[in-house]
């Protein structure tokens, strides 16, 4: 299923301008791999919200990796969604669904056990949009770089805010079978309050 979707990501996914043509050579490495890693940190049965998906990364590879869990795209522009809507049904992931809307629209109305992303905001704003997804005792898992400390230091206020518990800073797939050099670097934020805004 992950090969399918390579394809998809490698034919139209370039062709439409979700994926630049440099990136095909190391679909795997950068994307493919780099993303499912974070299937280590969704527990059993999750339910699981990735925002700001764009042409799936990396909620459709979680959502390939962990059959046991529900995944929800979240991504607000058409052209992106008109893809995933295709990926979704070309590999026939039943337990992956697209939803056309910002992050925000979903405040108060779902929550999530994880909500994940890749590349869509600096963490404060990305923790605005994405903590009141999140169900308490869930968490956010966003990818970050080696920009995950500095982005922590500058969200404090907002951390103590939104009602989170200590982030984490997690290296994933240094070791096998992922071989990642560099290691997806991820930051983990439990919620703990039952009331939390955007
Ligand atoms: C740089 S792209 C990253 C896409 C994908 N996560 C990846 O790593 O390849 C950022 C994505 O976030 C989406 N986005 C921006 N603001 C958003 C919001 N408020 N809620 C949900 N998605 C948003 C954009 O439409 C875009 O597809």
């Amino acid at each position: 299923m992950a090969e399918r979707y390579a394809a998809l990501l490698a034919g139209a996914g370039t062709v439409r301008g979700l994926i630049g043509p440099r990136e095909v050579p190391r679909l795997w490495e950068r994307h493919l791999v780099n993303c499912a890693v974070l299937a280590e940190l969704v527990p059993a049965n999750a339910s699981v919200c990735d925002v700001g998906s764009g042409a799936g990364l990396p909620g459709l590879v979680v959502a390939i990796a962990r059959p046991d869990a529900r995944v929800v795209l979240v991504e607000p522009l058409l052209r992106r969604t008109s893809f995933l809507e295709e990926a979704v049904a070309e590999l026939d992931l039943s337990n992956c669904e697209v939803r056309r809307e910002r992050a925000e629209a979903l405040h108060g109305v779902e929550r999530y056990d994880v909500v994940t992303s890749r590349a869509v905001a600096p963490l404060p704003k990305l923790l605005g949009w994405s903590m009141p997804l999140v169900a308490p005792g869930g968490a956010l898992v966003a990818m970050k770089g080696s920009r995950a400390a500095s982005e922590i230091a500058d969200a404090a206020e907002t951390l103590a805010r939104l009602g989170c518990d200590t982030p984490e800073v997690i290296e994933l797939g240094a070791g096998e079978p992922a071989r990642l050099d560099p290691p997806t670097t991820v930051v983990r934020v439990v919620r703990l309050d039952e009331d939390v805004r955007g």
